[in-house]
């Protein structure tokens, strides 16, 4: 019954948004996602929990960080004209770059190739800056999916961030590398809470169970609060969706892992900062990560 009124209300906070009754009281939530180690389902959550998030009524927008790797846009099945580079070079605007991708979320799509943006010059990044302030009043939260590894890029945009979401898998390897990522930010002192998702479980119990290990682990040794958002269970409609470039979000709506990412966007809403930053919080800070 609770759960019924529940999505009852939030399907009316969704309609009323739509409508542009709601004003945007907030900042914008600027939230990073990394993994450390590559191929455990940081794209795929960043655009499945983009459209579960534009579906409770939150505008999104996607950037597509990944400066190596930038995939996004295939995920997706965009082929975008121009990407972050075309900023950076003073081609396009933000506004030029950026692609409509399914239920109104908007991606900045990455530039392949562009040079780790601790290497780019002064008026590249003040183009760089000016344009992402134009954000602050389009969107409600800005996903930052984010590279493998811990480059100084990787650390810069999770550094910048209002806060962050590791993706970790139940293998040891990814295990271990969420953690270095977590030991970084205890020791940086960057953020006292760091949001979890364990991806590709076999069920419920099995994320749980990682996450208390996790939470134990970080809390001992490390003093980093761990708010577990939730698991995604393995499931093959994800392979699948990836294979024919559609988020499985729409195109399987009533597969496992959808249903997952739904609740991972419901938790997240749950728990939203007090205060954020917001877009001008991110850049005076991203900048000052280039700087050094
Ligand atoms: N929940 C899942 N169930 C099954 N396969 C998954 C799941 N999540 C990710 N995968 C597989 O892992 C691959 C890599 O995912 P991707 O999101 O591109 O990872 P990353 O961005 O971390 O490199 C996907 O193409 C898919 O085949
Ligand atoms: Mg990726």
């Amino acid at each position: 019954m609770h759960d019924q009124a529940e999505r009852l209300r939030q399907l009316t906070l969704a309609a009323d948004a739509q409508r542009g009754i709601i004003k945007q009281k907030k900042n914008l939530r600027v939230i990073t996602v990394a993994s450390g180690k590559g191929g455990v389902g940081k794209t795929n959550l960043v655009v499945n929990l983009a459209i579960a998030l534009s579906r409770l009524g939150k505008r999104v927008i996607v950037m597509d960080a990944d400066l190596g790797l930038a995939n996004v846009d295939i995920i997706l099945g965009l082929l975008p004209m121009h990407n972050l580079l075309d900023v950076v070079r003073g081609i396009k605007t933000m506004e030029e770059i950026m692609v409509s991708g399914p239920e109104g979320m908007k991606l900045i799509p990455g530039g392949s190739g562009l040079v780790e943006l601790a290497n780019l010059a002064m008026d590249q990044r003040d183009r760089l800056m000016t344009n992402l302030m134009r954000l602050e009043h389009t969107a409600d939260i800005l996903l930052i999916d984010t590279g493998a590894g811990l480059s100084r890029a990787v650390l810069s945009f999770i550094s910048a961030a209002d806060e962050l979401i590791v993706i970790t898998t139940p293998e040891p390897t990814a295990i271990t590398d969420a953690y270095g990522i977590i030991k970084v930010v205890s020791k940086y002192n960057i953020h006292q809470e760091v949001k979890l998702v364990v991806n590709q479980v076999r069920d419920h119990r099995e994320g749980c169970d990682i996450a208390k290990r996790f939470s134990d682990v970080s809390h001992k040794f490390i003093q980093v609060n761990i708010q577990f958002l939730g698991e995604i269970c393995s499931d093959q409609q994800v392979v699948r969706a990836v294979k024919q470039q559609q988020p499985f979000m729409t195109l399987f709506p009533r597969a496992r892992a959808s249903y997952d990412v739904q609740n991972i966007a419901e938790k997240l809403l749950d728990i939203a900062p007090e205060k954020t930053r917001g877009v001008s919080g991110f850049i005076s800070r991203l900048s000052r990560m280039m700087e050094k």
